[in-house]
């Protein structure tokens, strides 16, 4: 049996360490492969007669490619042991103490510097009498691949590093430094998409992409990718003059001294207990930085003491791993859900063999848009990569072709809508597929659920729950019918008591104050958000007047587009639509904005002007007036004052008008206001 896994797992991580090092296009991750290789070592601890020497916990890793002339590595690159947390490293300290326990060199404290486990090519950099003279890839840890041509072309690598401008110093005559060289995130993406655009091969991930380009044949292709590195160590110099420093800070603040690029992010932590929060800080760094890591790397600063320590098998004691939980993995997709947003766009989403992702169990992921299903050419049975980064909701990253075995179904964009079985809408020029049926009943779901929500009208005590419920119940048929609902009817349903209703039916009903731009954002037409709804209603002031104006109009205001105008109009001119407008007339809902929302001073013609009101004007109420005044920056108070400007004045002005007069304030009419404005 066990015997039996040994072997299984041994298959297994020969297959993947040949994707990986070889073909340069890895099936698995670096954490998955990690739980499968921790346990085979497990299995092979528990029993060592199982050891053989061909086993993958017996050699260091990487093969090395007959393309490249081949550099044996003075120093052999090995592997780091890992910790997951800060307990992990706690442990760590300790055997190390242990390790060292008559030794005097080790009392006191122990210092760590901590640095990005970059997740790039290790590359190593030979300087003799100063100049860059060999750049080998790590290969398989003893031998590795020249590739001096094609790191010449990083601007970040130092061709000379003639003295040390500390001490004056020349450096030593022999420098052996290593690195990492990446493809940075803020450049992948466009990049990879330029070769598709050009038809030609794209890379998974940036890991793969650094490595494709640093082991081209013709530098003139590396030089045209934007790589970079950082250096993190020295492993091999002749130092008469003893300038290298012996702590790893110091080595790094020289290597910076000479020209080396270092990672902004390493940090020097004075104890174990310092490191163990710094790792918890790089769980939300690692999501702001410009290159992939997969953990970090804890080093003992004093490096004296790290060489006392030694190995274990092939890991040096005075450095640990410390590694992130995977956020991208491999899964089987299942199926795919289709389901219509609150704007009636289709969304297809994944559905996924379980597959734990960062401290989570994942079953569905994003899938974006159906052309982007087409681009990477997804399909029922795939194995595909799933990613989470950051907060963000998990999204396949694409499939992985080579594990097809022909059961693979291709995904069909719908015809029909899955809720409402309507045809859909493909708009030219735009990649999303929806549903133009406003009473289709999943789209009516999410729209009550918007209409409710936070960021719309805000009712309070009417949750997603109490949105999905009354509509799948049909006491919700549009959204107009939120205001028209029946406490009688509400009170008939299961755990809807006095208290719970009444506070529904008040949330809906404070809701009618919300001002016009909130409830033409809580209509949910496309593109219609908090901030073009502003913009719409500066110009238009009601809804009703934006409802009647033409695309032209509309395109005419500043920061409004065509596709904006374009779904505006043709969701006003929906007769349904129409017919929801007028409900919510009846209802009582603000329709133009009275005041005018925080406009800075100065802006307006009656900014810092205080008015009062008397009498019956010719053309509008006196609360029409009002909200005049105010849209233009000016305040309305009730009652005449030596503060108040002016007066406005219509027919049947009685005590007001003489107490302005005996106080000199100006006395307006109608027309002069209007022409004041
Ligand atoms: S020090 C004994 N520091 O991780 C090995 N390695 O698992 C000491 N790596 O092969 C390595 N960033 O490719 C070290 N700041 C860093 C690193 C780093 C990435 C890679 C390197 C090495 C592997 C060790």
């Amino acid at each position: 049996m066990t015997q039996a896994r040994i072997q299984e797992l041994r298959d297994q991580l020969n297959f993947h360490i040949h994707r990986y090092y070889v073909l340069n296009s890895p099936v698995l991750s670096d954490a998955e492969y990690d739980v499968l290789f921790r346990e085979l070592q497990a299995l092979e601890e528990a029993d060592p007669s199982t050891v053989t020497p061909d086993s993958p916990t017996q050699r260091v890793s990487g093969e090395v490619s007959d393309a490249f002339e081949k550099v044996a590595h003075t120093s052999p690159i090995l592997s780091l042991a890992n910790a997951f947390n800060g307990e992990d490293m706690r442990d760590w300290e300790g055997r190390n103490r242990r390790h060292l326990k008559d030794d005097p060199a080790a009392e006191g404290d122990w210092d760590y510097v901590v640095e990005p486990k970059i997740d790039g090519l290790t590359v190593v950099l030979t300087y003799e009498n100063g100049r860059f003279v060999l750049g080998a890839t790590r290969g398989n840890g003893e031998i590795g691949e020249n590739i001096t041509p094609n790191l010449l072309t990083l601007l970040s690598l130092p061709k000379r590093i003639p003295v040390d401008p500390k001490s004056g110093h020349q450096v030593p005559p022999r420098l052996v430094v290593r690195g990492e060289a990446f493809f940075p995130l803020s450049k992948f993406k466009s990049w990879n998409q330029g070769l598709e655009d050009a038809g030609e091969k794209t890379y998974m991930n940036p890991r793969n992409a650094a490595s494709g380009s640093l082991r081209q044949l013709d530098s003139k292709i590396t030089a045209s990718r934007p790589l970079t590195m950082f250096c993190y160590d020295i492993v091999d110099w002749d130092d008469d003059a003893g300038v290298v420093p012996e702590m790893q800070w110091d080595r790094l603040q020289w290597l910076k001294e000479l020209g080396f690029p270092v990672a902004p992010e390493t940090t020097y932590q004075k104890d174990i207990e310092a490191v163990a929060e710094r790792f918890v800080e790089w769980e939300d760094l690692r999501n702001r930085i410009d290159y992939e890591v997969d953990g970090i790397v804890v080093k003992l600063n004093n490096k004296p003491l790290a060489d006392t320590l030694g190995f274990t098998g092939k890991d040096p004691r005075g450095a640990i791993a410390g590694k992130f939980p995977a956020i991208e993995k491999t899964t089987k997709l299942l199926d795919i859900n289709v389901s219509v947003g609150r704007t009636g766009v289709l969304a297809p989403a994944a559905v996924l063999e379980p597959v734990e992702l960062g401290g989570v169990v994942v079953r569905n992921a994003t899938l974006h848009n159906f052309d982007e299903i087409a681009r990477k050419d997804i399909r029922i049975g795939d194995q595909v990569w799933v990613k989470r980064a950051g907060e963000v909701i998990p999204y396949v990253v694409g499939p992985i072709v080579d594990l097809r075995d022909g059961t693979e179904q291709p995904i069909e964009i719908p015809t029909h809508c899955p809720s409402c079985n309507e045809p859909v809408v493909r708009i030219e020029g735009e990649v999303a597929v929806y549903c133009d049926n406003p009473s289709c009943p999943e789209q009516l779901v999410r729209r009550v659920e918007y209409f409710v929500g936070r960021s719309a009208m805000d009712i309070d005590g009417f949750g997603a729950q109490t949105a999905e419920l009354l509509t799948n119940l049909g006491m919700i048929k549009d959204i107009a019918d939120i205001y028209f609902l029946d406490r009688e009817a509400l009170l008939e349903l299961e755990g809807f008591k006095d208290k719970k209703v009444d506070n529904l039916l008040n949330g809906v009903k404070n809701s009618l104050q919300q001002p016009a731009t909130r409830f033409l954002t809580a209509l949910g037409i496309r593109f219609v958000g908090e901030v073009v709804a502003g913009i719409l209603l500066d110009e238009f002031r009601s809804i009703d007047a934006l409802a009647a104006a033409d695309q032209e109009a509309i395109e005419a205001v500043h920061g409004i587009g065509s596709g904006t105008a374009e779904s505006l109009v043709r969701w006003f001119a929906d007769e349904r639509n129409q017919a929801l407008i007028t409900k919510f007339h009846t209802a009582g809902l603000q329709f133009s904005i009275g005041e005018k929302p925080e406009t800075v001073e100065g802006d307006l013609p009656l900014d810092g002007l205080v008015f009062v009101i008397t009498g019956t004007l010719p053309s509008m109420s006196r609360p029409d007036a009002k909200k005049l005044i105010e849209a233009n920056g000016g305040k309305v108070t009730g009652s005449v004052s030596k503060k108040t400007n002016y007066l406005l004045a219509g027919e049947k002005a009685g005590s007001k008008l003489t107490k302005a007069e005996s106080l000199g304030v100006t006395v307006l009419s109608e027309e002069s206001l209007m022409a004041m404005l």
